[in-house]
């Protein structure tokens, strides 16, 4: 059995500290197998930022792997921005940016789709290249064929149902196909800061059962938008998953009753 702790968009910057504190110790007495970090987890990307986001994943004292954030590309320092985007990132995180994590139960791979610029006005939307698509397969064909196959990115590959217009990620639906054909069963992600699943339907799997797109709200920021704090813990049990949300709510976090079931907040900024 690996249980996975999905949590995303922590934007440490600006962080609700009592749900912070409380995540601390909600994770520490789960004790997952891998803390899976969907990126932004920063705010503006500055150092302090990341070296608060390094300091709490590492005290965890779990095994962590994240993958960037459009947050985690400085929008301040533009020689930086434009030569060595994920500089800080590196320095601060983790070297890789697209890591890979392998047990016995799973096979869990990083995709970057943060960006440093695009051709329009807003930076924040993420793009996968073609390359980006292929080395992903590649990391899946060369793992055991019993292990589950997951991929964690930043950008949703599919929006929420009640919100069909919402951006994705681009080249979203090719990467999708190539996903599926590979075997993928999940793709966890972040940065709309809403919990929902999306199934792409058996008819588009061309090789094994279905694949979920499993998006996180954030876990800790104050940056809400219309949801509680949530994060995902997801059970892999010979090959079976098992997908539960929990959400900080009265000071506490407890149990969802369901993934993309989550209470309505009144919007607080
Ligand atoms: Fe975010
Ligand atoms: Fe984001």
């Amino acid at each position: 059995m690996t249980v996975l702790a999905h949590v995303s968009d922590l934007h440490f910057g600006r962080v609700d500290i009592g749900a912070a504190e409380a995540l601390f110790d909600d994770l520490k007495a789960l004790r997952p197998d891998l803390v899976v970090v969907s990126g932004d987890l920063t705010q503006r990307a500055h150092y302090w930022e990341f070296l608060l986001a390094r300091q709490y994943l590492d005290s965890l004292d779990l095994p962590w792997l994240a993958v960037p954030g459009n947050h985690d590309i400085s929008p301040f320092r533009l020689l930086e921005r434009f030569t060595n985007p994920f500089r800080a990132y590196r320095t601060f995180i983790e070297k890789v940016t697209e890591p890979v994590y392998v047990d016995d139960e799973v096979v869990v791979v990083g995709l970057n789709t943060a960006r440093r610029m695009a051709l329009e006005w807003n930076w924040a939307h993420g793009r996968i290249s073609r390359r980006q698509i292929r080395r992903v397969v590649n990391e899946f064909e060369r793992a055991p064929a019993e292990r589950v196959r997951i991929v964690v990115a930043h950008h949703p590959f599919q929006p929420p149902e009640h919100a069909p217009e919402t951006r994705v990620v681009g080249r979203s639906a090719e990467a999708l196909e190539r996903f599926a054909s590979a075997g993928v069963r999940l793709v966890l992600a972040g940065h709309l800061h809403q919990g929902y699943i999306r199934v792409v339907t058996p008819t588009e799997v061309t090789r094994t059962g279905e694949l979920k797109l499993v998006q996180a709200a954030s876990a800790i920021s104050s940056r809400l938008r219309g949801e509680p704090n949530a994060y995902n813990i997801i059970t892999v049990t010979g090959g079976n998953l098992d997908i539960r949300t929990r959400i900080f709510e009265g000071g506490a976090w407890r149990a969802s009753d369901a993934v993309g079931d989550m209470p309505a907040l009144a919007p607080a900024d």
